[in-house]
């Protein structure tokens, strides 16, 4: 160990991935070298989530199973980066007293003096918010990636504050990025080979920056190259528009796949999860969809059991996603979050044995419509990026195609990051199993 190598561990969710990347590039530049093995570190930075109880517990067994590697190793030093570090700031270390430092979303360009530091045996804490950081002029480090599909954060923060959410206060006021920076950095991901990228923030559909919407920002980043396959997370139901759908619908190489959490299918729940739509609105967002863009696949974010919902709202809930047919939805328990108004104001008043029977209720209901929609594409046949070998058999490869969904098919002579056409011939909910078509 030269004192210099840095070893970051990311959970959470592709922004704090996004982020990894901009902090191994600050890092990088100020002469550290990023190690791929942590028994080459002298700091390990753990980019963490608070999103759920459960994700900091995570999190916190993982900062105490380094003790023993600090046993080992006294010049090792920690570091917490990320939602849980802006979270819980300096009690964060007065908790866990292996953690040297803690270091919020918008105070990564520090890093460098802040390791310094701690070399020293100092300990500290940066935690301010920032209105207009965005790293736009931070070239991001691609690290552990596969070289095909890449993440380009577009804009940080949220103010949404639906009520069950820590978000707004661990990543700060929204704002959006430069567009120059962002066409550059998708033009300079494709000169080194890349051939997807997905643009990130908390609720792309509110992106704006010198008079440009995120309809035509991704106008631009499709203009790229058509070889160039556009993707984009996440959207919020209220702001998603027509425009937007449009733009989706006349390129080829924007993915035709759109991720619209909905959290509730009851009218009074999302009301009380100040989500500003309703059902109804939902509903008529998905007609929109499924009008403007015929072939779109659309998948979804949902929680069960927030604060006072009944078993008719939950109903609700299962009626709607019999109603949208989602090819993917993401599904949780709802976990109270210190500091949101739902916490302030709301009572977590669904036991949790309720909560776990609801969940299940959605999982099991999700994953036969998951099975159903796959079985209507048996023939189709696809476009698909091949990603790299699958990993229930490596004599397979596996890809994705426009709308998202995971194709897996023999490896003939084919490459990764090569455009296949694929017919399908069978499936499970999860994937679609087929044939190269030449
Ligand atoms: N409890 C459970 N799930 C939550 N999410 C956000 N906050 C909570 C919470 N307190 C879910 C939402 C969001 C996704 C990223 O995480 O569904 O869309
Ligand atoms: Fe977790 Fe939300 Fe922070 Fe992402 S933004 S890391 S999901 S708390």
């Amino acid at each position: 160990m030269d004192g210099k190598g840095v070893y970051i561990e990311t959970y959470g969710c592709q922004m704090n991935f996004a982020d990894s990347e901009v902090v191994s590039s600050i890092l990088s530049k100020a002469g550290y070298t990023m190690v791929a093995d942590i028994g080459e570190a002298s700091f390990v930075l753990i980019n963490t989530c608070a999103i759920r109880d459960n994700a900091e517990q995570r999190i916190r067994n993982r900062v105490r199973e380094l003790r023993a590697r600090q046993g080992k190793h006294p010049r090792l030093r920690i570091g917490i980066l990320g939602c849980m570090a802006e979270r819980l700031q300096s009690q964060l270390m007065a908790e866990e007293d292996n953690v040297s430092f803690v270091v919020g979303p918008d105070s990564y360009r520090k890093l460098p003096d802040i390791l310094s530091r701690v070399a020293e045996g100092q300990r500290a804490a940066e935690v301010e918010l920032s209105t207009v950081e965005t790293y736009a002029d931070i070239e991001p480090v691609r690290m552990g990636g596969n070289g095909i599909s890449a993440y380009i954060s577009i804009m940080r923060g949220c103010q949404n504050y639906c009520s069950y959410c820590v978000v707004p206060y661990t990543r700060g006021r929204e704002r959006s990025r430069d567009p120059e920076t962002i066409v550059a950095e998708a033009r300079s991901l494709y000169r080194d080979g890349y051939k997807e990228v997905t643009l990130l923030g908390q609720n792309v559909n509110s992106y704006h920056c010198g008079g440009v919407n995120f309809a035509e920002l991704m106008a631009r980043v499709a203009e790229v190259s058509p070889r160039l396959r556009v993707r984009f997370a996440t959207s919020h139901p209220k702001d998603l528009s027509d425009e937007l759908l449009h733009t989706m619908a006349s390129y080829d190489n924007i993915c035709k796949c759109i991720h619209l959490p909905v959290q509730s299918g009851s009218d009074r729940i999302l009301k009380l999860m100040n989500r500003h739509y309703d059902s109804a609105w939902y509903l008529d967002r998905i007609s929109a969809i499924r009008s403007i863009v015929p072939e779109c696949s659309i998948t979804t974010d949902v929680i069960a059991g927030f604060c006072t919902e009944t078993e008719e709202d939950h109903r609700r809930t299962l009626d709607l996603f019999k109603q949208v047919r989602y090819d993917y939805a993401y599904m949780f328990k709802f976990s109270m979050r210190p500091g949101t108004y739902a916490e302030k104001h709301l009572a977590d008043d669904v036991p949790d044995d309720e909560k776990t029977r609801r969940l299940e209720e959605i999982i099991a209901l999700q994953g036969q419509i998951a099975l159903e929609n796959n079985r209507q594409e048996l023939g189709r046949e696809y476009d698909v990026l091949v990603e790299g070998p699958s990993h229930r058999n490596k004599e397979q490869y596996f890809g994705r195609n426009s709308q998202n969904k995971v194709l897996v098919f023999d490896r003939n002579s084919v490459e990764p990051g090569q455009y296949v056409r694929v017919r399908v011939t069978d499936c499970t909910a999860a994937t679609l199993i087929g044939q190269l078509v030449d």
